[in-house]
């Protein structure tokens, strides 16, 4: 780290020094102090926020890792982009301090076009702004009980929509999440389609959509009274799960049959991360409702939740303090001018397909990798005891996780119980995947 940004430390009153500098000293000194991290401090070393560029971060000890998780799917254009940085410094005297749910700006009003322009369907829409993914999917939630009076919502399993109040309650990923706190609204749910694992016990080419059909019997004997089925148009935490687009219109179309309203959380797979704008495209649908987060400020807390007009008509029926305020409102305006300029939508299509491509050689190479699927920028690694039975291997896919990062210099996280994630920023290029490919490859030889 530079002496310069030691200073900085000292002048807000800290006595740090070189010789602090390490993971072990950084690690300690932040479980004590800090509640939680949800990654395991066993292999990850604490990150030097002074440094980076593009798909490379370091630790605090000057370690160099190629970055394949985006920041968990938040930098869009990777760390320190240069014309995103100029763009910003071109900002730096707007009035910031505006709380957007309150008053009119135009920021907000610009970017709440925007969001409503590149969104599916030709209807009227309503956006409110917030600033994290699970209050942009409680937003829509609120006003999907509000237009239709319904209390109750279809959500799935695995899931994951957020860790707080309602989104916590569609929520299935992980029993860390839930275990001891209360259900925050009532659901019916239902198997996410997985087909890799049916839990029907069908194949692709026997499948009748028994996963419909479940939600079907499901509706009939606990009732239809739905505010919304709210679906990951590709499942992110809970596994990494592509759905069969029969399923998604089957379910889709069974919501639309009793009346309810469709939400896509498109908090990870959105903006454009899957080729698409919305990765509900994907599957040819119109959702009603969509939940945008994560990528969309760049780096910057940044989330909106789209609803049908009228959504929340009468001031203050939902609000959020430090939602859309001018800076963030114009650093997201430019992050979807510049997803356009870049053609990066077509980018993440070319670049996830190649992705996929290459992981699908470790495929054939390695008994325990048991699938590999994904949708543009956003792909997983399955990883089993062996191609036959298919059996989960969550400690082996650990292993391969800690031995990828500090072996391999590999930044890259697990999902769902034995999965590997792959959500890199749209800058990465073929040569880094090419490098990732390589480098997970040796992670997975050295751990068999
Ligand atoms: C699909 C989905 N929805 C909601 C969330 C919650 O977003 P946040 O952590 O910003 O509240 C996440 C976070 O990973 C997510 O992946």
């Amino acid at each position: 780290m530079e002496e310069k940004h030691i200073k900085i430390l000292k002048n807000l009153g800290f006595d740090i020094s070189q010789k602090d500098l390490t993971n072990d000293y950084w690690k300690k000194r932040g479980a004590d102090a800090l509640a939680l991290t949800t990654q395991d401090r066993d292999v990850y070393g604490c990150i030097d926020h002074t440094q980076g560029e593009g798909v490379n971060i370091f630790d605090v000890e000057g370690t160099e890792y190629l970055d394949v998780t985006g920041g968990v799917a938040v930098r869009a254009f990777g760390l320190r982009y240069k014309p995103y940085l100029d763009f910003e410094a071109s900002i730096n005297d707007v009035v910031k301090e505006l709380p957007g749910a309150d008053f009119d700006a135009i920021p907000q009003t610009l970017l709440a076009e925007r969001v409503a322009g590149i969104t599916p369907g030709n209807h009227k829409k309503r956006v409110v702004f917030t600033t994290s993914g699970g209050r942009a999917v409680e937003g829509c939630m609120k006003s999907a009980m509000d237009l239709s009076g319904n209390r109750r919502f279809v959500t799935f399993r695995p899931a994951f929509h957020g860790r707080t109040g309602y989104a916590l309650a569609l929520t299935s990923s992980n029993s860390k999440h839930k275990s001891g706190f209360p259900q925050g609204v009532d659901t019916v749910r239902v198997f996410y389609p997985y087909c890799y694992r049916c839990p029907y016990g069908t194949t692709e080419e026997d499948c009748s959509l028994e996963c419909v059909e479940a939600l079907r019997y499901a509706l009939e004997v606990e009732g239809n009274d739905i505010a919304a089925t709210v679906m990951e148009p590709l499942c992110g935490e809970g596994g990494l799960i592509v759905p069969p687009t029969k399923a998604v219109k089957g379910i889709y179309d069974l919501t639309k049959e009793i009346g309810a309203f469709f939400m896509s959380d498109e908090v990870q797979a959105g903006m454009g991360r899957t080729g698409k704008w919305t990765a509900i495209e994907n599957h040819g649908v119109v959702p009603d409702y969509i939940s945008m987060g994560k990528a969309m400020g760049g780096g910057y807390p940044m989330g909106a939740s789209i609803g049908p007009a009228p959504m929340f008509t009468g001031g203050s029926r939902h609000s959020e303090t430090f939602s859309a305020e001018p800076k963030m409102g114009l650093l997201s305006l430019w992050v979807f001018k510049h997803m356009e300029d870049g053609g990066y939508l077509k980018k993440n299509a070319e670049h996830g397909a190649y992705l996929l491509e290459r992981l699908g050689e470790l495929k054939d190479k390695h008994e325990v990798v048991g699938d590999v699927r994904g949708l543009g920028l956003m792909v997983g690694l399955e990883i089993v005891k062996d191609k036959k039975s298919k059996e989960k291997a969550p400690k082996l896919r650990d292993r391969i996780v800690k031995n990828a990062v500090q072996n391999q210099k590999l930044w890259v996280l697990g999902s769902g119980q034995n999965v590997i994630r792959l959500t890199p920023s749209y800058i990465i290029t073929k040569e880094n995947i090419d490098d990732v490919v390589d480098r997970l490859d040796k992670a997975i030889s050295a751990e068999m």
